[in-house]
């Protein structure tokens, strides 16, 4: 069993390091923020994340895992190095590599000899290249390790993955990292790094294009008078197609999606080609939170300023509590931007958080809904299909649901005499 040291304890780095840990290995987690590692090595889990706090808390009575502030506390003793900092998007689309490069420049002095650092964040291409100059070892080994993991099924994904990516120019570190998942059974692909970076930003630009495919074909079904739930139910049969990522939906969004297209479109300008595809599933994307947004003021009709909106859903999508780069706030602040007032619950999402200025945040979905005009659903959270809706005719005061996810049941809310607005139906 190998020593692994993992930097950065966010979302891909803890469940990288709980995973690692689960399937033998000896891991230190670090990170720059004291107070996480405390709650941490108390076995508090930041997130919310299905299957993690049961492994984090095998882990740490094994001795499997240990939480440390600083990445040199854990690189010092360990022979693979995971860099799992934030590469946040810059103004100009492009990631930003700083975090990168500092945790590769701290950690390069303490590193034990022939280590392998290893990408991990979803970075540039050539990034790999890069981690290397500022290591400053020319005995240490850089490897790319892209993940692919969903939020909400991130252990699930790391433990059983589709494929498991590793880009090296040294076949002895591929190899090495190789040996890492040797109790996952998946297919173990290596290839030059570059080509592993491609892989992911390719992989993820590829699904926000199917999704921005699915939204533009629910609009032309508006259009024509079809219904998008059986056109895709009809293209999901051919296998070359396939049944996955066909839902459409008032735009997507995450942590990942907006910020990989963003920066595969300005990599690709950078090399000199430009990527109109690319920015095209953006523009739809923009524009199918506006046609959500649209839908509800369009049922608000003339007077926005006087009316309330009630919204199901906050988070990016159902099974996260994670805010970021979420549709269901895309499309809110456009409704609040128009002047109406919106009460919002959804069921990771603590009551009265300060992000949403706009957004009065509650702790039930009736509650919300009290004296609303229209209902917008925009997570699909398995639970808003079995709310009591009778209730929430009582309370509503219009009877207008905007389903953004086209996930409620049409036929009960018929029954109540709501008028029910989908997307692509
Ligand atoms: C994504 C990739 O799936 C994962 O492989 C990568 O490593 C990180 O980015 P994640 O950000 O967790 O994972 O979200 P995902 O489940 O892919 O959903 C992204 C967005 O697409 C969400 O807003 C979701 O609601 C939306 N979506 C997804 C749809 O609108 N319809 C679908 O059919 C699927």
């Amino acid at each position: 069993m190998a020593t692994i040291a993992v930097i950065g304890t966010g979302y891909v780095g803890l469940t990288t390091g709980a995973c690692f840990a689960h399937l033998g290995h000896d891991v230190i987690c670090a990170d720059i923020d004291a107070e996480k590692i405390a709650q941490l090595q108390d076995g508090q889990i930041p997130i919310v994340e299905e299957g993690l706090d049961r492994i984090v808390a095998e882990a740490l009575s094994a001795g499997k895992i240990r939480f440390v502030l600083g990445a040199t506390n854990a690189s010092q003793h360990c022979e693979f190095h995971y860099l799992c900092v934030p590469t946040p998007q810059s103004d100009d689309g492009s990631a930003d590599l700083s975090y990168l490069e500092s945790a590769a420049a701290e950690i390069g002095p303490v590193l034990p000899p022939e280590s392998v650092v290893v990408n991990k964040s979803t970075v540039p291409v050539g990034s790999t290249e890069v981690v290397g100059k500022h290591l400053g070892r020319a005995d240490a080994r850089v490897v790319s390790n892209p993940e692919f993991l969903r939020e909400g099924t991130a252990v699930q994904d790391f433990l059983h993955p589709d494929r498991v990516v590793i880009g090296a120019s040294d076949q002895e570190a591929a190899i090495r990292v190789a040996a890492l998942y040797s109790r996952v059974r998946a297919p173990i692909m290596v290839t030059d790094p570059v080509s592993a970076e491609t892989i992911k930003y390719a992989s993820n630009a590829f699904l926000a294009t199917k999704l921005s495919f699915v939204n533009a074909i629910a609009t032309l079904c508006e259009h024509v008078g079809a219904d998008v739930n059986d056109v895709t139910l009809g293209m999901g049969y051919d296998t070359r197609i396939g049944k996955e990522f066909l839902k459409p939906g008032p735009g997507w969004g995450g942590s990942c999606f907006p910020k990989d297209v963003a920066a595969l479109a300005r990599i690709a300008d950078q090399f000199g080609y430009d990527f109109t595809l690319l920015r095209e599933v953006l523009n739809v994307n923009e524009a199918q939170f506006q046609r959500t947004a649209q839908k509800v003021l369009d049922a608000l009709g003339d007077d926005v300023t006087n009316k309330k909106v009630a919204a199901w859903g906050l988070s990016f999508k159902a099974g996260t509590d994670d805010l970021r780069e979420s549709p269901a706030i895309e499309v809110l602040q456009r409704i609040s931007g128009a002047g109406a007032q919106i009460t919002a619950y959804d069921p990771a999402v603590p009551e009265n958080i300060r992000q949403l200025p706009n957004v009065q945040v509650v702790s039930d979905p009736i509650v919300a809904a009290k004296d609303a005009d229209v209902l917008v659903v925009l997570t699909e959270w398995p639970e808003f299909r079995f709310v009591d809706f009778d209730q929430l005719a009582e309370q509503m005061r219009g009877r207008v649901v905007v389903d953004g996810r086209n996930h409620l049941d049409m036929a009960i809310l018929k029954r109540r005499n709501f008028r029910v607005i989908g997307i692509g139906r």
